[in-house]
């Protein structure tokens, strides 16, 4: 973890891996564990489909269990019981009244997610937590002991979803996102449970179109012969889970912006709320409406103007106002919290001069967002003064942590109440533009689950499930499931923050939490991230992966584009090249070894440079010290690109060579290169760890090479055409021999015969086959005709050295098409224009490789070489 300098304000927050993107991965089962369920024990059934029961029923029969049934459909089958889940009191005492019958339960299996219906921006979710999640909560309370009883039977609960298979991410549908209420709260119940009984459990979501037959089935078969994993996907038959997966955010192209936009912000008052919406003030200059419970009071600004001493004055006053009241008592009590008011009116006050100061206009309404008519009133007003709202962001939550055991249900509604259904009813209020963003504070509870946290994980994920079923509709909403914050908010409440230190979670700096949450609005495209360092133990089915190779090849990697899920972007579609491609499946040799594979999403790749496998290496090398050249780096790219694609790009653009990859001491060096399609598009980059003589890694990961594939290319040939053919037969002014006394380049990368002229302007060469081949065995199939771009390069040096007496080295590339791949011939020129200093003292070029005929086989666009 790296110290930040006084003042950081998230600058590198996209260098450290905190952003992950929530994916669906096979999780084939390795080994199939024995477990078993007590002939005399009773199964507890939960469900209000006839059809699931019947299945249930048929598949207990078979595995010779009893069970018994609650449900509210009329029937007169004797191992039933008729329940009315929309009364909390009354689902209690039916199950209350059955435990005191059979205390000795053996397991539960709970349908009523599985039976959810679509979206309904009318529906309450107060009260469709009541039918479709409470039910487990009371019975996992009631049957604790029975759960506790693992003698003759290893205990148990499932709950079965019904959503598309794989929790949502893969369906392109809307639906009802109370279903995360149930999978937010199961992820804690899960563990709140195994502590207190050691029951296991399972969460397991089916496809709209799965049997209840096959439900029943599968469901059991997880039961007695699935691993520990809780959360297990069956579609198309594959049994899958839910990752997270390091992603850096592709910040090329705003998809938001948030400039001249009027957003509405809930929990902005104070801890990290506060902070990311001075971030917005301060980068986008945003109106932001602030909605909060706190109330500015007429003395406010008074109050904020005071100093210590007056505001201590203050407090004696009102002391003494409480004590001059006849109708109560004046406790201690009373006074810290009339206090406490002030104190939270004053920071509430002092925050939204902060964002006024900072460029925004701020517009403020007291309001509980509990309070549905208040809310209603509030967004009437806000509707009345600004018209529908460019986007929510919604902070405003409560936590407190206490098992499922230990919980009060009134707290667990008030939980679930001011994160869900008060987003419910701003969309019941229909206050966000269509074309408008949700954004919502939400947290690793609700996807890796936490001890205590059920109403809070339930709470969150019925907002991730949100944006979830938002997306599919069009907007654009994004749920970010953070991890606890070092020195501000609820994470570090007393208790809190040692449960969660002592587990190994790694607290987030809140400026980089709260910079990526920004830039996720801003340039995300995903429905969901989760925004965490390690989880340590919290994340008990590691769920969250470091290292793409951590996943293998599946097929159904993340990828970054509009809608994320598990379907791989689709292959970049570059323009092809003009001439006949070269058999781009030969080209391997720069991919070195694939460790990893998503076609048209991820791509991880293993090589090392060594100078028995690239020769040429030998040849460019700097006081005796080899360097891989650019030019190799650029064809590595290339095929990178292809083989994540599958489309040969047509060439490359903002290429940046950072660090030169060396082999020291002639000693080998390993490099990983990562492919990443998004959209259209693949990313690239080139990295290396250094590791010392006793194998040990030092240091940071170090960043060599970075670039894109090219999109689309406009040639510029045309405008300088004329005069670079001008005088292609002249003599040679500066002689092969000169040059190569300049440049250090020994035969295999001497590519240049000659200058026919260098001015200030422009520079023309001759390319011709170096006089030593690359490789001794015959030469590779490349895509990027590196050695072309390589006498370009050497062109537009040898214009430095001679005009600006300095020596220079490639720098970066905006854009490099290679519009020839064949193999060329043994001759063509090279025109390099020189197109000033960037402002940090950069030549910039742009170059053209061409033969006889003015066909151009390479052309460069912002060259930048940098002098040694
Ligand atoms: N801090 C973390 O480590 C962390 C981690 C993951 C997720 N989160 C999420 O990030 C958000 C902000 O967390 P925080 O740590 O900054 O917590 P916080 O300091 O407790 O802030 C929560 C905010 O919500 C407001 N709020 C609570 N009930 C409200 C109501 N009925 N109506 C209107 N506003 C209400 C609070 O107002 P008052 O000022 O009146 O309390 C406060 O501004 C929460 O949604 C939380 O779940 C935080």
């Amino acid at each position: 973890e790296r110290p930040e300098r006084e003042g950081y304000q998230g600058e590198h927050c996209h260098e450290k891996k905190l952003r992950y993107v929530t994916t669906v991965a096979d999780a084939p089962l390795t080994e199939r564990e024995n477990r078993r369920l007590s002939k005399d024990r009773t199964v507890l059934l939960f469900a209000d489909n006839s059809q699931l029961i019947k299945a249930y029923a048929e598949e207990f029969k078979e595995l010779g269990v009893k069970y018994h049934v609650f449900t509210t459909l009329k029937t007169r089958s004797k191992n039933t019981t008729i329940v009315n889940w929309e009364s909390y009191e009354e689902t209690e005492a039916a199950l209350k009244a059955y435990e005191a019958e059979d205390p000795n339960i053996q397991g539960i299996v709970y349908l009523l997610g599985a039976t959810i219906k679509k979206f309904d921006k009318k529906a309450s979710p107060h009260a469709e937590l009541t039918k479709y999640v409470m039910p487990l909560f009371i019975a996992l309370r009631v049957f604790e002991k029975g759960l506790a009883n693992r003698q003759d039977a290893d205990t148990f609960f499932a709950v079965n979803t019904k959503i598309d298979g794989n929790f949502g991410y893969t369906t392109k549908d809307e639906f009802n996102p109370i279903v995360g209420a149930l999978t937010g709260g199961t992820t804690c119940y899960r563990k709140d449970v195994y502590e207190r009984t050691g029951a296991i459990s399972k969460l397991m979501d089916f496809e709209p179109t799965a049997t209840p037959d096959e439900m029943a089935q599968k469901t059991m078969d997880e039961v007695l012969h699935g691993d520990m994993r809780l959360m297990i996907g069956t579609r198309d038959n594959v049994r899958s889970t839910i990752l997270s997966l390091p992603t850096r955010l592709d910040k090329s192209v705003k998809h938001f912006d948030l400039a001249g936009k009027t957003i509405i912000f809930t929990g902005s008052g104070r801890g990290i709320g506060a902070m990311l919406s001075q971030k917005i003030a301060a980068q986008y200059h945003s109106k932001i409406i602030v909605l909060d419970i706190i109330e500015i009071q007429e003395k406010t600004p008074l109050w904020a103007s005071m100093n210590e001493a007056e505001l201590a004055a203050l407090k004696k006053q009102i002391w003494e106002d409480l004590k001059a009241d006849p109708t109560k008592k004046a406790t201690p009590v009373m006074l810290e919290r009339a206090f406490g008011r002030v104190k939270d009116s004053i920071t509430l006050y002092n925050n939204l001069q902060k964002l006024r100061n900072l460029g925004s206009e701020v517009e403020y309404y007291h309001c509980d967002v509990m309070n549905s008519s208040m809310m209603k009133e509030v967004c009437t007003k806000i509707k009345a003064k600004n018209g529908r709202v460019d986007g929510l962001i919604h902070f405003a939550g409560l936590e407190r942590s206490k098992l499922i055991y230990d919980k009060d249900p009134a707290e667990y509604y008030r939980i679930f109440d001011v994160k869900a259904t008060s987003f419910a009813t701003f969309l019941a209020n229909n206050i966000v533009r269509d074309d408008g963003f949700f954004a919502f504070a939400s947290s690793i509870a609700g996807k890796y689950g936490n001890l205590g946290q059920s109403d809070y994980a339930s709470a969150n994920d019925y907002l991730a499930k949100s944006a979830l079923s938002l997306s599919n509709q069009g907007y654009r909403a994004i749920s970010i499931a953070m991890s606890a914050y070092k020195n501000v908010g609820m994470g570090v409440r007393a208790g809190v923050e040692t449960f969660l230190r002592s587990n190994g979670v790694d607290f987030v700096d809140p400026e980089d939490g709260m910079q990526i949450f920004l830039d996720e609005i801003v340039y995300g495209r995903v429905p969901e991230i989760v925004l965490t360092g390690s989880l340590g133990r919290l994340d008990w089915d590691h769920q969250l992966k470091f290292e793409w190779d951590e996943i293998g090849a599946a097929d159904n990697g993340s990828d970054d584009s509009a809608n994320g899920g598990n379907t791989p972007a689709a292959p970049a579609a570059a323009p092809k090249a003009a001439a006949p491609a070269v058999d781009s499946a030969k080209a391997t040799h720069f991919l070195g070894e694939v460790k990893s594979l998503q076609k048209g999403s991820e791509i991880h790749l293993e090589k090392e440079f060594n100078l028995n496998s690239d020769p040429y290496l030998a040849d460019h090398a700097i006081e005796g010290t080899p360097y891989v050249p650019g030019v190799m780096g650029i064809e590595t790219f290339m095929e990178t690109a292809t083989a994540l694609t599958g489309e040969v790009p047509q060439g490359l653009k903002d290429v940046h060579f950072y660090l030169p990859i060396k082999l020291l001491r002639n000693r080998p060096q390993a490099v990983r290169v990562i492919g990443k399609a998004s959209g259209n598009e693949a990313s690239m980059e080139i990295e290396s760890d250094f590791i010392n003589s006793k194998g040990v890694k030092m240091g940071n990961t170090r960043r060599h090479f970075t670039a894109h594939t090219l999109g689309s290319f406009v040639s510029t040939w045309d405008s300088v055409k004329a005069e670079a053919m001008t005088g292609l037969n002249a003599p040679m002014s500066v002689s092969k021999e000169e040059i190569y006394k300049k440049y250090f380049h020994g035969p295999s990368f001497q590519v240049l015969a000659g200058i026919v002229r260098v001015d200030k302007h422009a520079s023309l060469a001759v390319y011709h086959t170096t006089p030593r081949p690359q490789w001794n065995d015959g030469p590779r199939t490349l895509l990027a005709n590196p050695m072309l771009i390589e006498a370009a390069f050497q062109c537009c040096g040898f214009q430095d050295m001679s005009i600006e007496h300095k020596m220079t080295l490639p720098d970066g590339i905006a854009e490099v098409a290679v519009l020839n791949k064949q193999v060329p011939p043994a001759q063509l020129y090279l025109y390099g224009v020189n197109r000033g200093n960037t402002a940090d003292g950069k030549t910039l070029h742009d170059a053209y490789v061409f033969d006889a005929q003015g066909n151009v086989w390479v052309e460069i666009h912002g060259y930048q070489a940098i002098g040694q």
